[in-house]
């Protein structure tokens, strides 16, 4: 895909040289460009959730991953996130929260579609951290609230409904839970601030 997509942007580059100066021909590599952005997230997506590789532990603020992660996200200008000045230090796999924490963030960007707000919040006790993501958005279904955390499901034209499997997934390997509510959508994570790691199999 990588390799399709660099040669789009030769072409692209050098309209004259590839003899394809046609504006409908850019407009059908826009297209193919497009496209390929996609296919590259839907693999994305399997291969975050297929990958179960063992936790990468270090201690680490977490304000400071949730900062990084929505560096890492489009966010439109119609859309405010503000993140609490509360901090907690924990031990994790800082790169699997940060996927954590995009996927809740662009799942909460796309259910805003006329604007609004993404707030979230740390508290911390002597043992866990909680995080409340909370957005103004069309909130969800009563009906589809059972179903959201399993593999494939999704209301999206163009979803892959694994982003909060995957959630899921890693924030039990960490020893901790993920949960949703209503009025405001509020996804909460809770997170051991040490997580007890599983026995290995092979001792
Ligand atoms: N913040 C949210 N507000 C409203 N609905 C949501 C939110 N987050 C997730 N959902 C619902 O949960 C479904 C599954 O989400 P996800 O597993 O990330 O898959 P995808 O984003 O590919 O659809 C979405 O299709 C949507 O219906
Ligand atoms: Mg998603």
């Amino acid at each position: 895909l990588s390799v399709m997509k660099m040669s789009i942007d030769l072409i692209k580059q050098h309209p004259a040289d590839a003899k394809i100066s046609d504006s409908i021909i850019t407009k059908r590599l826009d297209l193919i460009e497009k496209s390929i952005d996609r296919i590259s997230h839907q693999v994305d997506d399997v291969l975050d959730y297929v990958r179960n590789s063992p936790l990468k532990l270090s201690t680490i603020s977490l304000r400071t991953i949730i900062l990084g992660s929505i560096d890492k996200v489009n966010v439109p200008h119609d859309v405010t996130i503000t993140v609490s000045d509360s901090d907690a230090i924990l031990s994790c796999d800082s790169i699997k929260l940060d996927a954590v924490f995009i996927n809740l963030i662009v799942n909460a960007i796309q259910a805003i579609p006329q604007g609004g707000t993404i707030e979230i919040q740390i508290r911390s006790n002597n043992d866990e951290v909680i995080i409340d993501f909370i957005d103004s958005g069309v909130g969800i279904p009563q009906e589809f609230m059972d179903k959201i955390f399993e593999p494939l499901f999704t209301t999206k034209q163009k979803g892959t409904g694994l982003g909060l499997a995957s959630c899921k997934n890693i924030i039990e390997q960490h020893n901790g839970k993920i949960s949703v509510k209503n009025n405001p959508t509020t996804f909460t994570i809770t997170l051991p601030k040490i997580p007890e790691l599983p026995k290995s199999i092979s001792q």
